[in-house]
């Protein structure tokens, strides 16, 4: 997206960064993260009106520091070094960093020695998060020292040349005037104006499509979840009817899944939607395989296929498509440009990935920076459905993943009523927006019960339920035992095929969330 303005996060590593640019929007002014490598042209397009340099692991010593263009500390805006970023702005402009005498993780006392704008209208004494063990110990040229803990540097400036740095973090909760702090940079400083909002998000992107898409045609694979329907509507704002979605089943849906975003779609947000049932297609293609990545990779390539063909019958009747629209998240984009390098694939999330490439379509991406509770915000400004908003995530892949071995239309059945019975009665606890997902896995293990006096033997149903920020890590939720109490009694009474239910109490890591 093209801003009026915004502030640039020049990501170093750190694990707090996209905490720097969440903090900022929630101020309504735009923050962007971008690589610490990122071209002097690309943070212009940004249009920054400030720059932030965020933490991160190294120390400016490494031969294999993150690297940055110089020039972003020569571009006449101001600069705010965060933690490493303070030790990097020492270091470039000529001062010397050393290995703290002590190491400081964790909690600190900040004493602010002099006044400064960065620190106007806070405590003299604040409490803060710090978590690096290198310190500066030479300042450049026109630099002064404005605030200490009692063992290091914990704040420099020199505004003179826009420049200010802190030793700790600011955009953690753990600092608690951090906020404050960053307030004071962005509009004090920055002198940003606090107009980003979604209604500003949504005028500004809704321009930014027309301008990018001209009279070109635009396709959408829809998934029914909160990423691509937002991605989907705020194209259908700008080009109505010349977007066409293609909402595809693959047979591995939640009960009623393809009736419900048709409705919700089609019907109730008047999107273009071609609805494609390809059940028996994927099916059959999965009859006998076991391998969970195999799994993946075979409903992938299968989606491919079936919306390549949707694609080209578009082009056929309505004229030829250059552009694809996605409902890719900034979550979704740091996985594939992290500073640290590629880490170990242990899934294969991306289902579609191959997409563009294979058809040559252009990509249209309006929510690459945002966060899935921003995106949120976005679609209650659009009117879209709470349904649709607060829908928990979803895997690609769908209910292959959580029925272990074979995929037979015979267990999708008995999982699909399974998990409607989980997700219904954790809405009914009032739970389903508390919780990031709650699930449930067919286990392919037969075990014998008894019902009335007949004996029973079928298979085991897991019930999965877990906090999570972004996915990546997850703790188990440990549900009420009256809402589990239902759950169980209801999957062993209503369900023909299940006999059994046990409670996943393991947390990510060491476990991950689906159970493939
Ligand atoms: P795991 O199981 O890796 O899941 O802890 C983390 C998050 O990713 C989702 N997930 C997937 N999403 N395609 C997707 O689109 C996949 O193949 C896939 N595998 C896992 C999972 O639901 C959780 O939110």
């Amino acid at each position: 997206m093209e801003a009026i303005q915004s502030i640039v996060v020049l990501d170093f590593g750190s694990q707090y960064t996209q905490l720097i640019a969440r903090r900022i929007r929630e101020l309504n002014v735009f923050s962007v993260v971008l690589p610490c490598y990122a071209k002097l042209e690309e943070i212009r397009a940004y249009k920054p009106i400030g720059i932030i340099l965020s933490g991160g692991p190294s120390s400016v010593y490494d031969h294999d520091a993150p690297p940055m263009d110089d020039r972003v500390l020569a571009l006449g805006k101001p600069v705010l070094g965060v933690c490493y970023g303070m030790q990097l702005m020492t270091f470039k402009l000529g001062g010397k960093v050393r290995p703290a005498t002590k190491r400081e993780y964790g909690h600190a006392e900040v004493h602010v020695k002099q006044e400064s704008r960065l620190f106007k209208g806070l405590p003299q004494d604040l409490q803060v998060w710090m978590s690096h063990g290198d310190e500066a110990e030479q300042l450049p040229a026109g630099f002064h020292e404005v605030a200490r803990t009692s063992n290091a540097l914990a704040a420099i400036e020199n505004p003179e040349k826009q420049m200010w740095a802190v030793q700790f973090h600011p955009e953690v909760h753990h600092t608690p005037m951090g906020k404050e702090l960053l307030r004071n940079f962005v509009f004090d400083i920055c002198g940003a104006l606090p107009n980003w909002t979604p209604a500003q998000f949504i005028l500004e992107t809704v321009d930014n499509i027309r301008n990018q898409v001209g009279d070109g045609r635009v396709i959408c694979a829809l998934s029914g979840g909160v990423d691509s329907s937002v991605a989907a509507v705020l194209v259908h704002k700008a080009i109505g009817g010349r977007l066409t979605c293609v909402f595809v089943n693959n047979g591995v849906l939640r009960k009623d899944e393809f009736r419900k975003v048709q409705t919700n779609l089609r019907d109730k947000l008047g999107l273009h939607l071609i609805a494609a049932d390809a059940t028996e297609r994927f099916m059959s293609k999965l009859a006998g395989v076991t391998d969970p990545e195999r799994k993946r990779k075979i409903i992938g390539n299968e989606f491919i296929n079936v919306f390549d063909e949707e694609a080209h019958r578009i082009e056929q009747t309505e004229g030829h498509v250059e552009w694809l629209v996605q409902g890719t998240l900034y979550p979704d984009v740091i996985e594939s440009i992290s500073v640290r390098g590629p880490s170990q694939t242990i899934k294969s999330h991306h289902n579609v990935g191959g997409l563009p490439e294979k058809m040559k379509l252009k990509l249209i991406e309006p929510l690459k920076d945002l966060f899935k509770d921003e995106v949120r915000r976005i679609g209650r400004d659009l009117g879209m459905p709470e349904d649709i908003l607060q829908r928990q995530p979803f895997p690609g892949p769908g209910l292959a993943v959580r029925i272990l071995g074979e995929v037979t239309p015979e267990r999708v059945a008995l999982l699909q009523e399974a998990d409607d019975i989980v997700v219904t009665e954790i809405k009914n606890a009032g739970l389903y927006q508390k919780i990031w997902q709650s699930f449930a896995v067919l286990l392919p293990v037969m075990s014998v019960g008894v019902m009335g006096d007949q004996r029973t033997y079928a298979y085991t149903c897991a019930i999965r339920a877990v906090h999570s920020e972004d996915g990546m890590t997850a703790d188990w939720v440990p549900l009420p035992h009256e809402v589990l109490k239902t759950i169980s009694s209801r999957i062993v009474n209503e369900i023909r095929g299940i006999n059994r239910v046990v409670y996943d109490i393991t947390s990510k890591p060491p476990g991950t969330i689906e159970w493939e």
